[in-house]
C-alpha cells in the first residue's frame, strides 16, 4: 500500500464518495428506498484511500463497515445526502454511486398510518434533490472531477451517455443491472460497467466489485497525474 500511495497522484486529494440507497420516511415505521447494499461505492472509496486520498464516504443505511482510513458520514433521506456532501466540500473528485431515492413522500405522518376500513392513504410524492446535478453545477467549489453512476436495464450505453449530458458531470459509470440471472447485480458481488467520458467509452468485463472499483480509482489517479 505504502509503495502505491507514494507515486500516486491522489496522495492528499480529497474525494467524497455516495454510496448505499436513501431512505425516504413516510411514517415512523415506513420509508421509500431503492435497491441498493452500498458494495460498489464502498469499495470505491476504499480503494481510492488505498491510494492515498482523503475520503468521505457519505452513505445511506447499509449493512457494510466503514472501510479503513475513509471517514464516513452517515445519512438517511436524500436532503441529507445532500447536506452532507456540501459540508464535506471543497473536494478535488466526487463519485457518487448511491442509489438516491427520486421522490419522498410530500408530508411525513408524525404517528404511524394505521390501515382504513375502506380506501388508502393518500401519498403524495415530490421529487428530491439531485445531487450530482447540484455538484456539476457548483461554480467556484465544483470538484475538478464530478463522476456519476447510471443504473441501467435496457439501452445502457445510450442512456447512460444522455444521463452525463443531462447531469453535466464529467464522467459516468454505466451500470447494467439487468445482466445475470435474475439481476445479480444489486445485493450481488459482481458488476459490469461501461465508463463513459468526453474523450470515449471504455467496457470492463464483468468483475467483482472490487475490482472495478479499483479499476475506476486508477483511472481517477490518471486523472490528477
Ligand atoms: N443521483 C443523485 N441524486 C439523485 C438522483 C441520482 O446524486 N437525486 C445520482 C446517482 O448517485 C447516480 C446518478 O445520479 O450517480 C444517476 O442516477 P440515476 O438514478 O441513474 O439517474 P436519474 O437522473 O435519477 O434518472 P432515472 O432514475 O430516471 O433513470
Ligand atoms: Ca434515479
Amino acid at each position: 500500500f505504502e509503495s502505491r500511495r507514494a507515486g500516486s497522484a491522489l496522495s492528499g486529494k480529497h474525494v467524497i464518495v455516495t454510496a448505499g440507497p436513501t431512505h425516504e420516511p413516510i411514517d415512523p415505521v415506513r420509508y421509500i428506498a431503492n435497491r441498493s447494499s452500498g458494495k460498489q461505492g464502498y469499495a470505491l472509496a476504499a480503494a481510492l484511500a488505498g491510494l492515498g486520498a482523503r475520503v468521505t464516504l457519505v452513505s445511506g443505511p447499509t449493512a457494510l463497515d466503514c472501510p479503513d482510513g475513509v471517514e464516513r458520514i452517515d445519512v438517511e433521506s436524500a436532503r441529507d445526502m445532500l447536506a452532507a456532501v456540501e459540508g464535506a466540500l471543497p473536494a478535488d473528485a466526487a463519485v457518487c454511486v448511491a442509489a438516491v431515492a427520486d421522490w419522498r413522500s410530500e408530508g411525513v405522518a408524525g404517528q404511524k398510518i394505521k390501515k382504513q376500513k375502506d380506501g388508502l392513504p393518500d401519498l403524495h410524492l415530490v421529487e428530491n434533490p439531485d445531487i450530482l446535478k447540484t455538484l456539476s453545477a457548483l461554480k467556484e467549489s465544483r470538484p475538478d472531477l464530478v463522476v456519476g453512476f447510471a443504473a441501467e436495464t435496457e439501452n445502457v450505453t445510450e442512456h447512460a451517455r444522455a444521463k452525463r449530458e443531462r447531469k453535466d458531470c464529467d464522467w459516468i459509470v454505466a451500470n447494467d443491472v439487468s445482466f445475470g440471472e435474475g439481476g445479480s447485480v444489486m445485493g450481488g458481488d459482481r458488476n459490469a460497467v461501461t465508463l463513459i467520458t468526453a474523450e470515449g467509452e471504455v467496457s470492463w468485463p464483468e468483475a467483482d466489485k472490487e475490482q472495478i472499483a479499483a479499476q475506476l480509482a486508477a483511472e481517477i489517479e490518471k486523472h490528477f497525474r
